[in-house]
């Protein structure tokens, strides 16, 4: 068991520096890239408040294919341009969306998600996986949130 003294309540900006360079420490020298997904998902889900959802989908012989993740059982596949993980894997960019009932095509995994954030993992340019946030509340995420995330990714793209 690991534990960082991540303080939930401090302000965007520096949560998200504590847990990237918790996730920095649980994957460092870690060749595997499940275990490192599996570590930051639970990272993510233990210290980030009101989240219903936090993993990977990883590409897949050109599709996205479910990686480690908490939360409840999700979609195994999703098409390139599908939804909102499709949306970020086929434009390279983050989606940061406050309501996905109003985001054409959105994949409803989990009834209970009301908006979502998901950023590419980019390697050499090209998306090998998407990290994708869900929570059960409208506009959870902002552009701290996609910073923050997209600087994680920016870690993991060599480790996974
Ligand atoms: N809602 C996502 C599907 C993945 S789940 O949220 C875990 C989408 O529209 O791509």
């Amino acid at each position: 068991m690991y534990e960082f003294a991540i303080d939930t309540a401090a302000p965007k900006a520096e949560l998200y520096r504590e847990l990237v360079r918790a996730a920095d420490a649980l994957t460092a020298g870690e060749p595997d890239g499940v275990a490192n997904m599996a570590n930051t998902a639970a990272l993510l889900w233990e210290y980030l408040p009101d989240v219903n959802w936090t993993g990977f989908y990883r590409m897949v012989d050109g599709e996205l294919v479910l990686g480690p993740f908490q939360g409840k059982a999700a979609c195994i596949r999703i098409a390139v341009g599908d939804g909102v993980c499709g949306a970020a894997a086929a434009s390279g960019e983050t989606q940061l969306i406050a309501d996905v009932h109003a985001f054409p095509g959105h994949i409803a995994c989990d009834a209970d998600s009301a908006s979502e954030l998901v950023v590419p993992v980019k390697r050499d340019g090209q998306v090998i996986a998407v990290i994708d946030l869900d929570s059960p509340s409208l506009m959870r995420f902002d552009k701290d949130d996609a910073r923050g995330i997209e600087a994680l990714a920016g870690l993991l793209a060599a480790r996974i």
